[in-house]
């Protein structure tokens, strides 16, 4: 699986840091929703599912949580602590989050607006819709 790491800009001087998103410029598609993530407890593993159409870009913009990203042939790991790395989720990809450290806030920005119809959410079905895709 080929995992897409997206590098941003940081602006930064004495003042401290700055980063910008741009639809179509640094995210690579139309920005339609943006959600965060926060006070996950301790222990959490959320997600479970994947996408029919929906891509998405995450960014841990504060602490560091565990992204398994699983596209029907490879489990990948991916630890994201960098509030300067973007990480593009395509359709397809089954992800679940966990070892949010406590003080996480993982801002996600999508390409749709929130449908529970795109959403796969048994692990069973992600495996045969990839299968016979
Ligand atoms: P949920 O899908 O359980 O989160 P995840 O599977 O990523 O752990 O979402 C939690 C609740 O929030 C659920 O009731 C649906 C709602 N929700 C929205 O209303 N809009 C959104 O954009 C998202 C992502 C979730």
């Amino acid at each position: 699986m080929q995992i897409k790491f997206i590098q941003l800009q940081t602006h930064g001087d004495e003042r401290g840091a700055l980063i910008a998103l741009e639809e179509s410029r640094n995210i690579p598609f139309e920005i339609k929703r943006v959600y965060y993530l926060f006070k996950t407890k301790t222990g959490v593993r959320r997600g479970f599912h994947s996408h029919k159409t929906l891509k998405q870009v995450v960014i841990a913009v504060r602490g560091s949580c565990h992204f398994l990203l699983d596209d029907g042939n490879e489990r990948i790991d991916i630890h994201l602590d960098n509030p300067a790395q973007g990480l593009l989720i395509d359709s397809f990809v089954w992800r679940e989050i966990y070892d949010f450290s406590e003080d996480c806030v993982l801002m996600v920005l999508a390409d749709k607006h929130y449908d529970e119809a795109d959403y796969i959410r048994s692990y069973d079905d992600f495996i045969h819709s990839v299968r016979t895709r």
